[in-house]
């Protein structure tokens, strides 16, 4: 074979390798795959003050959890005292001697009621004389069919997703400033990047912040002031069980039975959540497929995207997503893909 031959079939021998390892084996983009074998560890992160809102349950706890375990002092929000004040025994239990009482600070409160924002930021930076990272965690999600839907809906996921994280972003923005460094990481979602019938105020509240943080990113680069944002898709915790429907005293409670088809732990997520934060990466992806595909669709074939994808959601299956089930015929073939489900 002449040279030039042998180089083509190289290169395509080894893209279809590519597609085959994104489409099988890895749960995360391929910078962030590459970071989390020959980047800088979680452990990096030991001694910062780290900023955890929404770490009651689910992706907050599982990060509190992992910080604590390798020495990150912590400062925990979110609504339910109680829950904070367990989420922050299990720390400095995990943290095995790393942390005491003081290296932990519960602030509960709700995120919405940005009147509060100021005092809370003020008491968290005189007890820790400064702040690292701020993880932008806490989120409510969100069914229901378009017209039916309260623009009541529309305003409380906006002020708990967007207007919330905003804000506390902002008054820390200020003291990174100050500080002449400072890290800002904003969990979004897939809905951040896509369209998902069904829940277009969440989807909206999560492109709204990837336009925000984008901003920021570029107004204060060169104030050392760094930005990472982490799309998960699915992962199993509570938020569904939260989710608010077409009004707001319509709440889902309902355990979605993703769990069984999209089985990615949130320690899972969590960990490849720190990993993307502790190498600064700007943008990470955090899912099993098809998630991770139709992330990979929308962002290099954005036209073909929403051809195909706008096919695939038939009518049936939109009234199947209005009542929190997922079109399971569309996921017959996960068990294919289940030799890459990863534990932390
Ligand atoms: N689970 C998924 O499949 C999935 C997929 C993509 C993206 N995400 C994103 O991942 C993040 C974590 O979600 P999760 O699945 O771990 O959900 P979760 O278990 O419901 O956790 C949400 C956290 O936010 C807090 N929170 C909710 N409303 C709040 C408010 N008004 N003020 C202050 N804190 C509030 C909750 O605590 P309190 O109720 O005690 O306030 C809880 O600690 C969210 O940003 C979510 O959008 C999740």
């Amino acid at each position: 074979m002449a040279l030039p031959e042998f180089l083509f079939t190289f290169i395509w021998v080894a893209v279809l390798l590519y597609f085959l390892w994104y489409l099988f084996m890895t749960d995360c983009d391929t910078i962030l795959a590459i970071a989390e074998k020959f980047g800088k560890p979680v452990s990096d992160f030991a001694g910062k003050v780290i900023w955890v809102t929404g770490a009651s349950t689910g992706l907050g706890e599982a990060m509190a959890y992992e910080l604590a375990s390798v020495g990150a002092k912590l400062i925990l929000t979110a609504r339910s005292k109680d829950l904070l004040q367990k989420v922050k025994e299990e720390c400095i239990e995990r943290s095995n001697g790393k942390l005491s009482k003081e290296d932990i600070l519960v602030l509960p409160f709700d995120i919405s009621n940005l009147e509060c924002h100021k005092d809370h930021v003020e008491n968290a930076i005189n007890h820790f004389k400064k702040i690292d990272v701020l993880i932008n965690n806490a989120a409510r999600y969100q069914v229901g069919e378009i017209v039916k839907t309260d623009t009541e809906v529309d305003k409380t996921l906006f002020n708990v997703n967007y207007f919330g994280p905003l804000n506390l972003s902002k008054l820390l923005c200020k003291h990174f400033l100050q500080k002449g460094r400072g890290h800002i990481v904003v969990i979004t979602s897939i809905a951040g990047k896509v369209g998902i019938p069904s829940t277009a105020s969440y989807c909206g509240t999560k492109h709204a912040l990837h336009g925000y943080f984008e901003a920021l990113r570029m107004e204060y680069n060169r104030d050392n002031i760094t930005v990472t944002t982490v799309c998960p898709g699915i992962f199993s915790s509570s938020i569904f069980e939260k989710t608010i429907t077409t009004s707001t005293d319509k709440i889902l409670q309902k355990d979605y039975d993703h769990y069984e088809c999209v089985n990615m732990t949130s320690e899972r997520c969590a960990h490849l959540a720190l990993v993307a934060s502790v190498n600064k990466l700007y943008e990470s992806w955090v899912a099993y497929q098809p998630f991770l595909f139709m992330l990979w669709g929308a962002q290099y074939l954005s036209d073909v995207y929403k051809i195909v994808v706008g096919f695939l959601y038939s009518k049936k299956r939109i009234n199947q997503l209005y009542e929190g089930k997922w079109p399971r015929d569309l996921l017959v073939w996960r068990p294919l893909l289940q030799n890459k489900v990863k534990t932390v």
